[in-house]
């Protein structure tokens, strides 16, 4: 295990952008208090940026730089953090960190999902450690619950809202009104969205973090491909009003649960939740991960999921962790990281049983519901509830309808049937329903 560090403990930041810039804050701001409470000094010695220009209200205050190789190898660097973002060259970035036994944070969940067991890997044949609380939840300390505090218990079910930009577009859709775009340009300004805002859109980051989550809950392997994903891009204001209608929010969901024989259901969709359900309240940039232990029984994490000082302050507590040992430690000895241990047995999305919403566009014409019901009868599903407003004779109409529990493949041939009849324009909105509580067992 990495050897305690000499003080002060040099640091190299790769990357002063908006998780960057709150470290360095965090590291000036709060010194004292942070060397009164761990007895630890840090001293960041290198700030690897791509532009020294653009960080012209830091020059002569940091140690800008924009080569991040010789930040990496300068001896006075015991712990490097990365918050660049990005998986190629920042990989490399960390492999060699690691092969110089250099312990590393960071922040980057793409990397994780699809490095992390090479990294863990390398990390460990080097006697040195990955910590990664800032990947997951933001601020939120769930990496650490998972790895700790909650090691005693059989994880069944973790249910998170994980993606902050998913959460204010779908929170300012719902709340106020706002028009997709809209809601998406006010996501972007805030600093919450990747470089890529289609990462938080299509559903992938959330699908990141929950290979992240999944595996050191469940400890397992869970690659990305794993998870069956769906983002919020055709979330429609016409579903989350009509979800209203029925007594349901929307919400993008990360889903890990143990189903049939101990298999693992792993998805990512917009969901319909109940409008009681706690999950429904977590609103704007705000993250939520419902735990469910076989001791504990439900648990919910909740706290800023993105932004610059949240996710600062998970990079900070890293920070601490490595320095003092404990994290090197649980590291070393813990067999939930997903190099010590085997692939997850993933259950099939199609053979997964939830309830659906559908919205359908239909003719409003004699026998229409009829031909519907029983293309879903043919296919063994049943219908919850039907809403349909009032429209003039042979306009097309929205029909909502709810169902009960059905294997995803068969909505999925219902749906076809469905699209194919002369009086339904295609193509239907499936979006499905999570009745946690009832699910789980919890009241
Ligand atoms: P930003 O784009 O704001 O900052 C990235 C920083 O890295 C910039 O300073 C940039 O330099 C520098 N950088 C990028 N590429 C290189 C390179 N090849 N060489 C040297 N420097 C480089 O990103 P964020 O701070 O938002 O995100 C950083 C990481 O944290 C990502 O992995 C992200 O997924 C993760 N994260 C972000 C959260 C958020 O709320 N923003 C929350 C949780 C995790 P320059 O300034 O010159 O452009
Ligand atoms: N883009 C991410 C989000 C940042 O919106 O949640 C936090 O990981």
């Amino acid at each position: 295990v990495t050897s305690p560090p000499t003080e002060p403990i040099g640091i190299a930041l790769l990357g002063c952008g908006v998780v960057g810039s709150g470290v360095v804050r965090i590291l000036a701001e709060q010194r004292e208090l942070l060397r009164r409470r761990t007895g630890l000094t840090f001293d960041v010695r290198h700030v690897v940026v791509r532009d020294v220009k653009k960080h012209a209200e830091h020059a002569g205050i940091l140690p800008l730089s924009t080569d991040a190789q010789a930040a990496i190898d300068d001896k006075r660097v015991w712990i490097v953090l990365e918050l660049m973002g990005g998986t190629d060259v920042t990989g490399e970035l960390i492999e060699r960190a690691l092969r110089l036994g250099k312990p590393v944070v960071t922040a980057n969940k793409s990397l994780l999902a699809e490095k992390g067991t090479q990294l863990f890997s390398l990390a460990r044949q080097h006697e040195t450690c990955i910590a990664f609380e800032a990947s997951c939840g933001g601020g939120i300390p769930i990496i650490h619950a998972l790895s700790t505090g909650l090691l005693a218990n059989r994880i069944d079910a973790l249910v998170g809202i994980v993606n902050g930009t998913s959460n204010v577009i779908l929170t300012r859709m719902t709340r106020s009104g706002w028009g997709y775009e809209q809601a998406l340009d006010e996501a972007k300004q805030l600093g919450f969205a990747e470089a890529d805002p289609t990462l938080d859109v299509s559903g992938r980051d959330a699908a990141q973090k929950l290979a992240i989550l999944a595996s050191l809950a469940f400890n397992v392997q869970v690659a990305e491909a794993d998870i069956h994903v769906e983002g919020i891009e055709l979330v429609d204001a016409v579903d989350i009003t009509f979800a209203r209608e029925l007594g349901y929010v929307v919400k993008l969901l990360a889903i890990a649960e143990r189903r049939d024989a101990d298999r693992l259901s792993l998805r990512v969709h917009p969901t319909l939740i109940h409008a009681d359900d706690v999950l429904s309240d977590v609103a704007g940039s705000f993250n939520a991960i419902s735990v469910w232990g076989h001791a504990l029984g439900h648990a919910l994490f909740y706290g800023r999921g993105a932004g610059q000082m949240p996710t600062a302050s998970a990079v900070v507590s890293d920070l601490i962790g490595v320095a003092l040992g404990t994290t090197p430690l649980a590291f070393k000895r813990l067999k939930i990281f997903p190099d010590t241990t085997a692939p997850a047995d993933v259950l099939p999305f199609e053979q997964l049983e939830t309830r659906s919403y559908l919205r359908l566009t239909a003719r409003d014409v004699p026998g229409v519901l009829a031909e519907i019901a029983e293309a879903l009868g043919r296919n063994g599903i049943s219908l919850s509830a039907v809403l349909q407003h009032e429209v003039d004779r042979g306009q097309h109409v929205p029909v909502v309808i709810t169902t009960h529990l059905a294997r995803e493949g068969s909505m999925r041939q219902a749906l076809r049937e469905i699209d194919a009849l002369t009086t339904v324009r295609p193509p239907t909105v499936c979006l499905r329903i999570m009745d946690q509580p009832k699910e789980f067992g919890v009241s």
